[in-house]
């Protein structure tokens, strides 16, 4: 689902269960933290912080971090687990990418794993990142690469919802997209390095049918459409993650992204 596909849907990323996808995707914000730099005393900024992987990779490192995110649901829970980790140095705050809740020039470094992707308008979500670190300080962003079966049970979703606003989503899916968007924000010293993410599951079905139990968006989805084209959407979407798989037996798949990092 893109960001323009998003707009005007009553998405609830607090619905249903998306730490279940957190703790598959948390390899991830520990390598873009790493990339970034995150050291002890730095002022890190994490948007769309969701259940807080980032955040708290960042904080674990001595950082003291602002977790902003749109679902006050996952806010509770990224704050629920910052206390049990003991990470006094963290908040979490309600609101949206292209209208940042902090003062400009105000972090050292400003980070989004699979979060600002979903921004309803990218220019100024990559702005704010870079308004919001101070010059010299680094924004570093993880975003889906198109290739491999998730990706392709991603297509399956997105067809079904074919977008009628005439206006095209940016295409976060390209790395030398994302790169340009950088540019364009004047962004310095831009880097781009390619990583993995496995996904597993007993059965291609089972994936499936975790996603629509689980993900806020495979249940969003599920309730829009009609029983005979909902069940289309699995039948194809089954086929692509069984096609894709690197196992016969079972449900393994790597899925490609791209960490952009750059300097203010
Ligand atoms: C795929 S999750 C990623 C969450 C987290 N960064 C992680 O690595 O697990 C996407 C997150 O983006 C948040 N989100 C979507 N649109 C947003 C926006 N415009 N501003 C802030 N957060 C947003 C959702 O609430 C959700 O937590």
């Amino acid at each position: 689902m893109s960001a323009r596909e998003d707009e005007g849907m009553d998405l609830d990323w607090g619905d249903g269960d998306y730490g279940r996808t957190a703790e598959v995707l948390e390899p991830a914000s520990e390598i873009v933290v790493e990339l970034a730099g995150v050291s002890e005393g730095d002022r890190v900024l994490d948007v769309a912080c969701g259940t807080g992987n980032a955040t708290i990779a960042a904080a674990v490192r001595g950082a003291g971090v602002v977790g902003v995110d749109l679902s006050e649901g996952l806010l509770g829970i990224a704050r629920g687990r910052a206390d049990a980790a003991g990470l006094p140095d963290v908040v979490l705050r309600a609101g949206d990418a292209v209208d940042l809740p902090v003062e400009q020039g105000s972090f050292d470094v400003a980070l989004s794993v699979f979060g600002v992707i979903f921004a309803t308008d990218a220019d100024a979500a990559v702005a704010n990142m870079l308004a919001a670190v101070r010059p010299g300080g680094v924004i570093a962003i993880a975003s889906w690469i198109s290739r491999g079966p998730i990706c392709a049970a991603g297509m399956a979703l997105r067809k079904a919802f074919p977008s009628d606003s005439g206006t095209e989503a940016f295409d976060w899916t390209r790395p030398e997209g994302v790169r340009g968007l950088l540019e364009r924000t004047g962004a310095r010293e831009i880097a781009q390095s390619e990583h993995e993410l496995e996904f597993r599951a007993p059965s291609a079905a089972e994936w499936f049918d975790e996603q629509q139990r689980n993900h806020p968006v495979w249940r969003w989805a599920g309730r829009q459409l009609p029983a005979e084209r909902w069940a289309e959407v699995r039948r194809e979407s089954v086929e692509a993650l069984r096609a894709g798989s690197d196992e016969p037996l079972e449900f393994r798949a790597r899925s490609p992204y791209v960490i952009t990092r750059a300097v203010r």
